[in-house]
């Protein structure tokens, strides 16, 4: 039986790739987590409980008395996001959550408690898990690693078109200004800052199709499964 490989996929916000992450687990019948949807989970409950968000301490005991589960069906496309048990995954994707992540993803603390969660999950294989640390440092011995990037305009276009289809009211610029905001603290936070691993394979989605990049990215896998069975 082929071995069920641990897949890490990171990138910034609006490359492609947690379409990309998901479309592969479906075909490749793995697993998929999307560790982005746990920190937007954390930032809701931050939210909607109208705590500060200069309030560090507060949001680190939030953390570690929330309960946050990622529902895998295979009659879903998208998995669902159980916040204490409340299906929560329409309104992570609110652009107030958007706005807000980056400053909860950045306290150590948090990053500490979604890693135990992730890598809990991770570890048994057969899994494609997206993010923006995955082949860094929550799963550091993932299989493969893909970095999912594209030029800044065309991840603002693709976000602008997901927000306008389900429903926000948000124009072009407001969409261009949260990206870039978003890229920089995540870029430059001290603990697991945005960065392709030193193995990380590059996937620059500008210009093309979601099929082309999902080829390429499989192609990658069947060499390595190849690979692994001769290493046998
Ligand atoms: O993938 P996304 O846009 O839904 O992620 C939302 C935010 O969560 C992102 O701006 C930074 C944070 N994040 C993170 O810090 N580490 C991850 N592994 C995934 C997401």
């Amino acid at each position: 039986m082929d071995k069920r490989l641990v897949i890490a996929i990171d990138g910034p916000a609006g490359a492609g790739k947690s379409t990309l992450a998901k479309m592969l687990a479906k075909k490749l019948n793995y697993t998929y987590i999307d560790t982005g949807a746990m920190y937007r989970a954390l930032t809701l409950k931050v939210l909607n409980q109208n705590v500060n968000f200069k309030d560090i301490d507060k949001i680190i005991a939030l953390a570690n008395s929330t309960i946050i589960e990622l529902v895998n069906s295979p009659f879903a496309d998208q998995p669902k996001v159980l916040l204490d048990g409340k299906d929560v995954t329409k309104e992570i994707r609110d652009p107030l959550v958007s706005q807000h992540v980056s400053l909860v993803a950045k306290i150590p603390e948090v990053r500490k408690r979604m890693l135990v969660l992730q890598r809990r999950i991770g570890e048994n294989g057969g899994v494609v898990m997206d993010g923006r640390d995955v082949g860094t440092v929550v799963l550091p011995n993932a299989d493969l690693k893909f970095f999912v990037t594209a030029d800044i305009n065309s991840r603002a276009e693709r976000r602008l078109k997901d927000l306008l289809n389900q429903g926000y009211e948000v124009d072009y610029e407001s969409v261009l200004e949260e990206l870039i905001e978003r890229d920089r603290i995540d870029s430059n936070r001290e603990v697991a800052p945005l960065r392709p691993a030193e193995d990380a394979i590059f996937i620059d989605t500008t210009g093309s199709t979601i099929q082309e990049n999902l080829d390429k990215i499989v192609s990658y896998i069947e060499k390595k499964l190849i690979q692994i069975e001769g290493d046998n």
